[in-house]
């Protein structure tokens, strides 16, 4: 355990010098599969394969495959991404992998040495965690209306964002499965039922965009606080303009006003997903003030880890 600990706080240190805004590394999970390697110079390595199955109508089967198996690397200041993953890869040979699978790394995404190690063993940067400090707002001319959707929204709200997660499954990592309508709409009903945090941009009365977010605190002992600063965020969950008012500033419209509306909850700066892939939101977010913090790199069907 002491070396473990040891190898919490060095990473730390890479974490800090990689990227001013990343958190601390986090204890590995203490219910997985512990893998180790040592390097030509002897230094040794760890990582914790933990694996999960999503259940038929959950939220999460309409962005991840049904079964993933998530290292949790600790390889401190080494390069040591390379003999994990050949670990990672043995550990699978004694598992059985179906099809609706995949591997699954989080990992700082300026960590370019690490990002070589995983390309050369299959993994794709299918998503990226990306945020925003909050910054004094910034005019844009508003030509649409905007407002917060109630429950009497929910089959627009629905619609739009119905229309992203098909868009996203050619692009990303959603998967139009049979039940998605079903499943987005049991959650939306939840979230706006709550007073979730989301917008419909109007135009001639005719909704034509959304942006679904929440508030979402990193606080010690939260699953926020592996991936973010300290403070209370708002995170941008779907934005979805409908495909035929695309690339018409909708969408930065929708977004001056959200961002400044969660800014206005007191949080300290949003963050979302978004996938590299997607032709749209690789330019969009970007271009909102957006930053990779974390890329997710993932391999589907698991077995194709090499
Ligand atoms: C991504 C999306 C929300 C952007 O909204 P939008 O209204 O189309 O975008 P805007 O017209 O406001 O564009 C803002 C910026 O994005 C970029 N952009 C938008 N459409 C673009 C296109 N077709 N090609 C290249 N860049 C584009 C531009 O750089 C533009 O900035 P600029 O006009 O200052 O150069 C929208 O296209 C969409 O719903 N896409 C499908 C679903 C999706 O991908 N959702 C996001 C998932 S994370």
């Amino acid at each position: 355990m002491t070396s473990a600990r040891g190898l919490v706080a060095a990473q730390s240190a890479r974490f800090a010098s990689l990227d001013p805004l990343l958190p601390p590394a986090t204890e590995p999970p203490m219910d997985g599969h512990v893998i180790t390697a040592a390097l030509a110079d002897g230094t040794r390595v760890a990582g914790v394969v933990s694996h999960q199955s999503f259940e038929p109508h959950s939220t999460t089967r309409l962005w991840s495959t049904a079964e993933v198996w998530e290292m949790l690397p600790l390889v401190g200041e080494a390069q040591g991404m390379d003999a994990l993953l050949t670990r990672f890869r043995r550990h699978l040979d004694s598992q059985e992998v179906g099809d609706d699978t995949a591997c699954v790394v989080h990992w700082p995404s300026r960590d370019s040495k690490a990002a070589r190690a995983f390309l050369d063993h299959g993994l794709v940067p299918l998503s990226v965690l990306a945020v925003r400090l909050k910054t004094p707002a910034q005019h844009v001319s508003r030509t649409l209306t905007i407002r917060r959707a109630t429950p009497h929204d929910l089959e627009t709200v629905l619609e739009l964002s119905l229309a992203e997660l098909e868009y996203s499954s050619y692009v990303g990592s959603t998967i139009v499965r049979p039940e998605a309508a079903s499943t987005k709409r049991r959650a939306l009903t939840e979230r706006l039922k709550n007073a979730s945090p989301i917008w419909l941009a109007e135009r001639d009365g005719i909704a034509v965009a959304l942006a679904e977010c929440a508030i979402v605190s990193s606080e010690p002992g939260t699953m926020a606080a592996a991936r973010l600063p300290r403070g209370r965020w708002g995170y941008v969950n779907c934005v979805s303009v409908l495909p035929g008012a695309r690339g018409n500033g909708i969408g930065q419209q929708l977004l001056a006003h959200a961002h400044q509306e969660l800014h206005r909850m007191g949080t300290v700066g949003t963050y979302l997903y978004y996938n590299p892939p997607n032709p749209l939101s690789s330019v969009f977010w970007p271009r909102q003030g957006y930053r990779p913090l974390w890329t997710v790199w993932e391999v589907r069907p698991a077995s194709a880890l090499r």
